[in-house]
Formats: structure tokens, sequence, C-alpha cells
């Protein structure tokens, strides 16, 4: 049950106190990262990893001046891709074949159905689409900085196109969605610090569906 000890341990946190994560813990966050699932496996966007002070100062007015983005020791940017290219599809197929040795051509029928999917859909609902498994990725890196015992923040405020000409991302085909600052908390000036942790209660948050007379 140690998780739940950590979870209850982080929060969001609103002032940090400048010390440096260790890149150990560092990458443990990122490749949690790595390993959070995603529709299809597609992993539909890009991390960009921010830690010089001079670009996260420069940053820091496209943040709305929160101080967690000067004070924290990185930033985390989450960057969903625009669109989902052919090439990018292939991409994933030739990683797989790659990885679990299999021939490409065999996964021909996954690839087309992938390409299906995509073709039924809007732009703006495949950006929506690579955004939210970029969400999952960045509950994946709050809880895994909480293993670590290091502190973060989530934060989607933000200007997203200031944050998005700063880093170039609109070139890249990217566009940021989700921003994590990474870093240690500082108790004395953080009012949060020591706040309980506000959560709707368990019995109106779950239903548990025990018979058929819940069902229309
Ligand atoms: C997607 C997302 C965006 C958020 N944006 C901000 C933000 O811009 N600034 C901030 O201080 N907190 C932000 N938060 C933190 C939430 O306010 C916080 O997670 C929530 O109140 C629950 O509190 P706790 O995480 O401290 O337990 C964000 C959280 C999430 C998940």
């Amino acid at each position: 049950m140690n998780y739940l000890q950590d979870l209850n341990w982080r929060y969001a946190v609103k002032r940090m106190n400048g010390n440096k994560v260790p890149t150990s813990k560092m990458n443990n966050i990122l490749e949690a990262i790595r390993l959070a699932p995603t529709s299809l496996g597609l992993q539909p966007f890009d991390v960009l990893v921010i830690e010089d002070q001079e670009l996260r100062e420069k940053m820091s007015p496209a943040i709305y001046n929160q101080p967690q983005v000067i004070e924290g020791a990185a930033l985390l940017v989450f960057a969903a891709w625009k669109n989902v290219s052919e090439e990018k599809v292939e991409q994933y197929m030739q990683n797989i074949a790659n990885t679990r040795n299999s021939d490409v051509a065999s996964l021909d029928g996954f690839k087309n159905m992938i390409l299906d999917s995509l073709k039924v859909k809007t732009p703006s609902e495949i950006f929506q689409w690579n955004a939210r498994q970029a969400y999952i990725a960045l509950g994946y890196a709050t809880a895994a900085a909480a293993f670590e015992k290091v502190d973060s923040t989530p934060m989607e405020g933000f200007s997203v196109d200031a944050v998005n000409q700063i880093l170039s991302l609109e070139e890249k085909g990217l566009s940021a969605v989700s921003i994590l600052a990474i870093g240690y908390r500082d108790e004395e000036k953080d009012f949060l610090a020591n706040a309980p942790k506000v959560r709707r209660p368990a019995e109106s948050f779950f239903t548990l569906y025990e018979n058929t007379a819940e069902v229309a």
C-alpha cells in the first residue's frame, strides 16, 4: 500500500525550492512516461524536457508566471502530434516488427485498421485523441514522481500559442497540451504544503453495479 501513501504525499506544488532533481530520479520519471499505455500503442505525442534555467525564464510569462516554472528543476512539456501521418504508422509497425522479431508484412491488417480508423476522424478529432493519450502519460508522470519522492505540478494554465511559439512546436507538427513542473516543495512558502487533500467521497464517486436492476 506504499503507493497510496506516496499518492497522498504528492500534491500540486505551488512553490518550489530550486533544488536539482538527481538524474537517476528524472530518468525514472521519463521511463514511466514512456511506459504509459496509449490507444493502439501509437504514443502520438512528444515530451520536451527543459532543464535550462534561461529557457524556463523565457517561458515563464507564457505559463502566466507560475512560480514553479523557475523555482522547479525542470519542465516536461507534453506536446501532442497535430496529426498521425501514414509514415508515423509505418514507423510504429516497423518498431513492433523489430521489437518482436516478426515480419512487418504480417502487421498489414493492424496497419490498415489504424489507417482506416484515422480516415473517419477530422483533424481536430485526431489531435484531441492524441492529446488524451498525452494526459494518460501526464498522470503516470505525477505518480512516478511521487514514488521517487520528487514533487511535481501538472499545469494547463499556460498560453498554448506562446509556448508553441517559444519551442517552435507548430513547425514540428506538435502542440503543447500540458506541462509538468518537476522539483521540490518549499514548505515554508507554499500555503498548500500541509493542507489536507480534497477529494469526493468514495461513496458518491464509485458506483457498484451489483445486479441488473441498476441497468436500463
Ligand atoms: C490537467 C491539469 C492541469 C492543472 N493545471 C494547474 C496549473 O496550471 N497550475 C497549478 O498550480 N495547478 C494545476 N493543476 C493542479 C490541480 O489544481 C490539482 O491537481 C487539484 O486541485 C488536486 O489537488 P492535488 O493534485 O494537490 O491533490 C492542474 C492539474 C491537472 C491534472
